[in-house]
């Protein structure tokens, strides 16, 4: 016992798409080999919209589902690799923006695409100790900001967005039961930072991180269930990663998870890295496919290479 519910989800998407022929103009590649390779068909890229604003605009939009004032938060945690400076976070300034109470922690959580799962466990963590009610978890990227254009291998993979949950925490509730981890390797997935005077590109070995993430992904769902004493029959959806939607099918397929248990919606945003599992989450719960009473199994990784996965019920 002791643990926390999602009340509430929220996003936040740039207005401007970028398509795959569009992408076709810049560097040699084709609506055909994206589609078949990835299930990526546009994205959405920044081109006014701030980091700050994403973010914003997805917690109050959580918060509003949750029926849960910013006075109430007892935690705030952005998950991010691309925030708009690195002190103050972008936490912090989400706390500014939001007028969140001035008494309570906030700050950034790096762990690449499995950021927002490691942010869900760490408030879990937080609210326990603290005992206060509720938590904002926050996963938002503005990757087109760190691409390389000339590189057709990354460039077309990824997209801009935010994705935030409320969550509220309950000595009755049970824990999310995360499982999480991570495969130290310093070169399949990289963003130099500092060391390159602030400006650098992401490289990634595709081939290296599709060859993790088909091992990692099951191994969460294992873990997870394992853990939980539960069958994939117990779980009503299932919630991925959206980065490749090979993987996800690959997935899919191992589990038996029926068509109507799981969502992919990476053909409209491409991988948004942190943010990803959290906008999924406010799809759904828009679409009323999980609503109070669901559980969700969320399943991710990332650079790092980063792991995880955890079994999540709506309040
Ligand atoms: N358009 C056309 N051709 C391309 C493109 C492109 N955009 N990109 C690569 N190619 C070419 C390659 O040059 C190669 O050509 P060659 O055979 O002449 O050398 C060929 O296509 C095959 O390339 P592969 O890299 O082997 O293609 P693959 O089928 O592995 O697909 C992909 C690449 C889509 C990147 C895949 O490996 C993948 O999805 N990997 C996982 C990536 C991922 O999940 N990243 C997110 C990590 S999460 C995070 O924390 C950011």
């Amino acid at each position: 016992m002791n643990g926390i519910r999602i009340r509430g989800t929220g996003r936040c998407v740039p207005e401007r798409t970028v398509t795959n022929s569009d992408l076709a103009k810049i560097v040699d590649t084709s609506d055909e080999w994206i589609t078949t390779r990835t299930g990526i068909e546009r994205r959405h890229h920044c081109t006014g919209e701030t980091h700050g604003a994403l973010c914003a605009a997805a917690a109050r939009r959580a918060l509003e589902r949750a029926g849960v004032g910013p006075e109430e938060i007892g935690g705030c945690i952005v998950a991010t690799v691309t925030g708009e400076t690195l002190v103050p976070s972008a936490a912090c300034a989400l706390q500014k923006e939001l007028g969140l109470p001035e008494d309570i922690p906030c700050f950034d959580l790096n762990a690449a695409c499995t950021g927002f799962l490691m942010g869900l466990h760490t408030m879990e963590c937080l609210l326990t100790a603290s005992r206060r009610r509720y938590g904002l978890v926050v996963g938002a990227e503005v990757l087109s900001r760190i691409l390389d254009w000339t590189d057709r291998s990354t460039c077309i993979l990824f997209g801009d967005g935010a994705g935030a949950a409320v969550v509220e925490w309950n000595e009755e509730f049970d824990s999310i039961s995360a499982e999480l981890g991570v495969r130290g390797d310093d070169q399949v997935l990289r963003l130099p930072g500092v060391e390159t005077g602030g400006h650098s590109y992401l490289t990634m070995d595709g081939k290296k991180v599709f060859k993790f993430a088909v091992e990692a992904v099951p191994e969460c769902i294992d873990r997870v269930l394992r853990r939980t004493g539960k069958a994939v029959e117990d779980v009503d959806f299932f919630v991925f990663h959206q980065a490749n939607a090979r993987i996800i099918d690959l997935a899919v397929r191992k589990y038996r998870i029926p068509p109507e248990k799981y969502y992919k919606n990476i053909q409209e945003y491409g991988n948004t890295s942190a943010a990803s599992i959290p906008i999924v989450l406010s799809e759904l719960q828009e679409q009323g496919r999980v609503r109070s009473g669901s559980r969700v199994l969320l399943a991710g990784f990332g650079g790092g290479l980063t792991w995880g996965g955890a079994l999540v019920e709506f309040a």
